[in-house]
């Protein structure tokens, strides 16, 4: 199914499938984005972190423990080794050897597409500013290389890595949206992303009310919430006007 640039929604579509394929596919993999993109969606975040030697690939955890047949902390790992391991199969056997993907993979993906990425900036742990430095200096280049392609939208809960990423795709002339993720919904989380010269604020929707959505947008800000996989919720949270929902059930907007 593939899809033209002008079919494609101006602005970010307001459902977003979560970790690529939500709970269809083994998140984070290319798999999950082929099985999001035949589900309908035509956007998709993913985490995004740093290999040992400066490959930039998609890992939820610090750890390789949950998601991959492989053990330990993902950071001291090359991505030589890395793509050798099997993201899938605690999946499910279907997709038994399916490797983890890298970023340049995932942006290959988006531009055969022509759809959205929201590409959350995960650092292992003390990697904030490199990894927000890497993933601003790789989208930077990819958006030279497709003018008409929907931006990336770069997210974090580090602060210290958008601030980087910021200031990175400041020192290129590149202007990639930003958006400050958040736990719990403060009145001060929003400060800091409107100081930021965020895009949006991303939050659990679990604080989300029609009065937090109106101080959102009474700033500026776009609010996506994560991770909506409840019909109810999810009529309550459009109808309160939050701009984006994160979802792992591919067939909730179907069923809306
Ligand atoms: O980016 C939205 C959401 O993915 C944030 O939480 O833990 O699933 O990365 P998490
Ligand atoms: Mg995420």
């Amino acid at each position: 199914m593939r899809r033209g640039q002008a079919m494609i929604e101006s602005s970010m579509p307001r459902w977003i499938a979560h970790r690529g394929g939500g709970s269809a596919a083994p998140e984070n993999t290319l798999a999950a984005f082929k099985t999001g993109l035949k589900a309908g969606f035509t956007a998709f975040e993913c985490d995004v972190k740093l290999s040992l030697d400066g490959v930039l690939w998609l890992l939820h955890d610090d750890t390789l423990d949950r998601t991959t047949d492989a053990r330990g902390p993902a950071a001291p790992w090359r991505w030589e080794n890395l793509q050798l391991v099997d993201a899938g199969s605690w999946h499910s056997a279907a997709f038994r050897g399916e490797p983890p993907a890298s970023l340049d993979q995932v942006l290959d993906f988006a531009a055969q597409h022509g759809v959205w990425l929201n590409l959350e900036i995960k650092p292992s742990p003390g990697q904030d500013v490199r990894t927000g430095e890497a993933v601003a200096r790789r989208v930077a280049q990819w958006m030279a290389q497709h003018p008409s392609a929907p931006r990336p939208l770069l997210s974090s809960f580090s602060l210290a890595a958008l601030q980087a990423a910021r200031k990175t795709l400041r020192g290129l002339r590149a202007d990639a949206p930003l958006a400050y993720l958040v736990q719990t919904y403060e009145d001060g989380a929003l400060e800091q992303a409107v100081a930021l010269g965020a895009e949006g604020l991303h939050t659990d929707w679990r604080q989300v009310t029609p009065a937090v959505v109106d101080r959102v947008h009474a700033r500026g800000l776009k609010l996506r919430v994560y991770t909506v996989n409840d019909a109810d919720q999810a009529r309550a949270l459009l109808a309160a006007g939050v701009d984006g929902l994160f979802t792992d059930r591919l067939d909730l907007p179907a069923r809306l």
